[in-house]
């Protein structure tokens, strides 16, 4: 198939890329550079020896879309292309929304026009909202996203469910990940965030290369087993091999499907702490810190969906994810700017 990754030159795309070469198919990466960088491509280029077609468009440009539709009768849409800063969501609401929800309506009116009718979209498991009780199951309703992120992801999946009953045919797969980390073994490409990051494993992997001082521990006093936080931490090459799954399964079937991806299991931040520092033999700087507003004690999934509707399962350990982000972070200190 070929397969067009709106917004695949950043950190899931870029592994997808490589999946879908594996598994046979022809991805088209169209990517505005936004929050990525155009030497993905030769990394990308390293690993699989292909070089991967890349238009530099914005996704929201309706003609430079057009004329990508035009010229390559795609079979299926991965939607990728989207802002994902929390706090920066908070701070520049409305660049999120118009940024988040326009990539999506772009491509579904292009798809439209182009008789497109097979579409993944990236979606995350911050729309199921606070609830307490996990694991989180596909069919229990939202709480209710907590911040403009969230809520453009939730509004994503409404716009993307109404789109399927208007265009009977379609298929559709929202993807909700869990917490990707991890990076291709190769330790040619991985996560590059924008700053200072907010998530737990860029921030660790920083503080090991010593581009940040100390880890802060947000929050030791929740109702876990150690008081740290407890997230589903999926290794992003299993995570692209869903998605490959998922492009697989929207060639059969039509309709809209609502997706895990995750792996079941919970850690929280001391276990990717420790284990860090045992399988890559180093010692983080760590302060206690205060829990940050809305985190939520326990949180992940329950991914026999997937596994049923896709034959997918997770494949990589802890282990793997903390190994393969250090090699990452060792190997490019300044990810793609070297
Ligand atoms: C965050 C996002 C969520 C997004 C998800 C995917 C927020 C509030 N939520 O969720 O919308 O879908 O990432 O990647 O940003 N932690 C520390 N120290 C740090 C950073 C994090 O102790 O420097 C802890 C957190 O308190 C949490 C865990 O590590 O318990 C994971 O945090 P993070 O990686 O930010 O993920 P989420 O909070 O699950």
């Amino acid at each position: 198939m070929k397969i067009l990754l709106a917004g695949g030159a950043g950190f899931i795309g870029s592994h997808t890329v490589v999946e879908l070469i594996q598994a046979g198919h022809e991805p088209v990466v169209v990517d505005n550079l936004y929050n990525s960088n155009r030497k993905v491509f030769e990394r990308l280029k390293a690993i699989t020896g292909k070089d991967v077609c890349f238009y530099e468009a914005d996704v929201c440009d309706a003609q430079a879309m057009d004329d990508i539709f035009a010229r390559e009768h795609f079979d299926a849409v991965i939607q990728f292309a989207g802002y994902k800063a929390v706090p920066e969501s908070v701070r520049e609401s409305v660049k999120y929304y118009r940024n988040n929800l326009d990539t999506t309506l772009t491509l579904l009116e292009c798809m439209q026009r182009h008789g497109v009718t097979r579409i993944v979209f990236s979606s995350s498991a911050t729309v199921y909202g606070p609830i307490e009780e996990s694991p989180l199951v596909e069919t229990m309703p939202s709480a209710g996203p907590t911040n403009p992120y969230a809520w453009s992801k939730y509004m994503n999946e409404v716009i993307l469910r109404d789109a399927v009953v208007s265009n009977p045919g379609w298929s559709v797969a929202l993807l909700r990940y869990f917490n990707p980390i991890g990076a291709h073994e190769s330790g040619l490409i991985g996560e590059n965030p924008l700053g200072i990051p907010n998530n737990l494993m860029p921030y660790v992997t920083q503080v090991a290369v010593g581009k940040l001082p100390h880890l802060n521990i947000n929050g030791t006093d929740f109702p876990t087993p150690d008081g740290t936080g407890v997230r589903d931490y999926i290794h992003v090459v299993d995570l692209a091999r869903g998605h490959v799954a998922a492009c697989d399964y929207l060639f059969d079937h039509t309709g809209c499907e609502v997706i895990n991806l995750g792996t079941g299991v919970g850690y929280s931040v001391m276990d990717v702490v420790n284990t860090f520092e045992r399988v890559n033999e180093l010692t983080l700087e760590k302060v206690i810190a205060p829990r940050r507003p809305g985190d939520m004690a326990s949180y992940y999934s329950d991914p026999t969906k997937a596994k049923n509707l896709l034959g997918w399962q997770t494949e990589k350990t802890l282990d793997d994810m903390c190994r393969d982000s250090w090699r990452w972070q060792k190997n490019n200190p300044n990810g793609y700017e070297d």
